[in-house]
């Protein structure tokens, strides 16, 4: 039977949104890593199902097809903030959902309903922690576009950073030679892809990429990545004092 993790300040659940190239991956992992949190890479769960999708021929241009489909792969994240992990199937995801091509398919494939109703279910699952050993840690830092506003909009903390789309590019840019060793793209082709999949995830039906109302929207156009850090952790830190004082009101 599944234990019931006791909600304590090591429990906080912190939403982390925004676009691609603001430092949202770095700074995710850096914080939950340095707090002793759980980590989700959600973009890293949509890639996976794209790949999953690609490998076995699905036409990633038929809404349809996706749709069929997108209940077939068994999908599963580790949360080790040091050690980010992802299968789709059994199969290590990890370098192939970077590829050029998956990142050119994600966009297509996330906006399918059923893709997304299927991989949220699966995100407020690791969220809640509910299948974790009594002690464990439950808090969890989860990184994606639409966490803040659907999956998970009761968060104890929810950020939302941006930069401008200049900034972007150069990071994106400088991110594509650090795992290719090879500037795959010149800035200016980076720039319009960013935008062309910043356009079509904000734009989509379902759940789309929007700031909630309530986040923390965190410009980090002029910030190193140390600064982004230091301020999500003290975000982190008083949302999670908060929260344990909110508790202790409500145990007394
Ligand atoms: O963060 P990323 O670039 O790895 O995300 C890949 C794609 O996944 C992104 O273009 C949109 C989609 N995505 C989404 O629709 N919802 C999320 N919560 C996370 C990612």
């Amino acid at each position: 039977m599944p234990t019931t993790v006791s909600a304590t300040p090591a429990a906080v659940i912190v939403a982390i949104d925004g676009p691609s190239g603001t430092g949202k991956s770095s700074t995710s992992k850096a914080v939950a890593a340095r707090l002793g949190l759980r980590y989700l890479d959600t973009g890293a769960q949509y890639r996976a199902m794209t790949w999953w999708m690609l490998s076995n021929g699905i036409d990633v241009n038929d809404p349809g097809e996706i749709a069929a489909a997108a209940g077939k792969p068994v999908i599963v994240s580790g949360t080790d903030p040091q050690a980010p992990a992802i299968s789709a199937d059994g199969a290590d995801a990890s370098a192939p959902i970077r590829s050029e091509e998956v990142t050119a398919a994600v966009s297509a494939v996330s906006a399918v309903p059923e893709v997304r109703a299927l991989i949220t279910e699966l995100q407020r699952t690791i969220a809640a922690g509910t299948d974790l050993a009594e002690g464990a840690v439950a808090g969890i830092v989860v990184e994606g576009r639409d966490i803040g506003t659907t999956v998970l909009p009761d968060a104890d903390l929810k950020v939302f950073l941006t930069a401008s789309p200049e900034a972007r590019a150069a990071r994106r840019s400088g991110e594509l030679k650090a795992t290719d060793g090879k500037a795959t793209a010149d800035l200016a082709t980076t720039q319009q892809a960013l935008t062309e999949r910043d356009k079509a995830d904000s734009s989509r039906k379902t759940s789309p990429l929007k700031k909630a109302d309530d986040a923390v929207e965190v410009d980090t156009t002029e910030l190193t990545l140390e600064q982004v850090i230091e301020c999500v952790v003290t975000l982190v830190e008083k949302a999670a004092a908060d929260k344990a004082g909110r508790m202790e009101k409500a145990a007394r």
